[in-house]
């Protein structure tokens, strides 16, 4: 198939997704292939010039991290992880910590489903624009063991955003919601649809992995 084949191909399956989330909205949460192939372009410009991806691995790793988010993200001044929380960082070619996300799984109607809730997304002031945050967000779902995913019946990337910032979730491939906005399914699988209620991140971001 030709370049501009794919790119038809490309366009038409977004107009099928479009036209299908407008008759059930639970159906946008599948990320578009343009956010995917932007996901992946970025990822692969990053670690050409000496970036990496990963969980942390030492204690002064995980405390850059925690300091990266305390000091970028108003309000978190005293942020701790709780004990669930994974850290994914992004390490410079001299290993510096330029990017961080946190996140907790939890595990739905013993182990039928998965929610991955994004608690913070962090990068360095002096490095934003480069598609960091954008590389960490579209890879959150590797902090889950490969057998714990692999029994899952679904996979949820979940977090709330402010305002300001849902243009730069869309493009990462996430569905954004209306500031305040009732989820489209129910929170950790169980519980109700719940409304966001949060007034720094009040629109919930979320896709299916
Ligand atoms: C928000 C944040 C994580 C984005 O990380 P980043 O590495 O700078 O983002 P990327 O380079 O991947 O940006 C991708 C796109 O989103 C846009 N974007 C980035 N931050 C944005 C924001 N806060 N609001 C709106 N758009 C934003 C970029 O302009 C870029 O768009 P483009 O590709 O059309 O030029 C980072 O700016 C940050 O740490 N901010 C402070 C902490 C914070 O606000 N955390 C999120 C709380 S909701």
């Amino acid at each position: 198939m030709g370049k501009k084949d794919r790119e038809r191909k490309q366009r038409q399956q977004e107009a099928k997704a479009r036209t299908s989330s407008a008759a059930n909205p639970s159906l946008t949460l599948v990320p578009s292939p343009t956010a995917q192939s932007r996901h992946v372009r970025l990822a692969r410009q990053l670690t050409s010039t000496g970036f990496t991806f990963r969980q942390v691995k030492s204690a002064s790793e995980r405390a850059a991290a925690i300091f990266l988010i305390q000091n970028s993200i108003p309000e978190s001044g005293s942020y701790q992880p709780g004990p669930k929380v994974a850290l994914l960082v992004a390490l410079d070619l001299t290993q510096a910590v330029a990017g961080v996300a946190a996140c907790e799984l939890t595990i739905w109607n013993g182990g039928s489903g998965l929610q991955l809730t994004v608690e913070h997304l962090a990068v360095d002031a002096n490095r934003q624009g480069q598609g960091i945050g954008t590389v960490l967000l579209g890879m959150v779902d590797q902090l889950i063991p490969d057998n714990t995913k692999r029994a899952a019946s679904k996979l949820v990337v979940l977090g709330g955003c402010a305002v300001s910032a849902r243009s730069f979730y869309q493009k990462a491939g996430f569905r954004v919601l209306p500031e305040h906005a009732k989820l489209p399914f129910p929170f950790g699988g169980g519980g109700g649809n719940v409304v966001n209620t949060n007034t720094q991140y009040p629109c919930w971001f979320a896709k299916t992995v």
